[in-house]
């Protein structure tokens, strides 16, 4: 699924990026470079999100989940 029309960035390249540690918005803007000119910015907007996607790789499955 495409995150950023204007970049075509990918669920899967934003989760690429939090394996290799970038997790804050701010890294993510500038690693996807979305406050490059000729970005509509609607993407820039939704950066919770891209953090959101990018933390989700370092998630555990919380202990609730573990068969007792
Ligand atoms: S949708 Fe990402 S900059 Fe336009």
């Amino acid at each position: 699924m495409y995150l950023c029309l204007c970049k075509g960035i990918t669920e899967s390249e934003v989760r690429e990026a939090g394996q290799a540690g970038i997790v804050m918005p701010c890294q993510l803007k500038a690693k996807f470079g979305l406050k490059d000119p000729g970005c509509c910015g609607r993407c820039s907007k939704n950066i919770q999100e891209f953090a959101q996607i990018a933390m989700s790789v370092h998630q555990t499955p919380s202990p609730n989940s573990v068969r007792s």
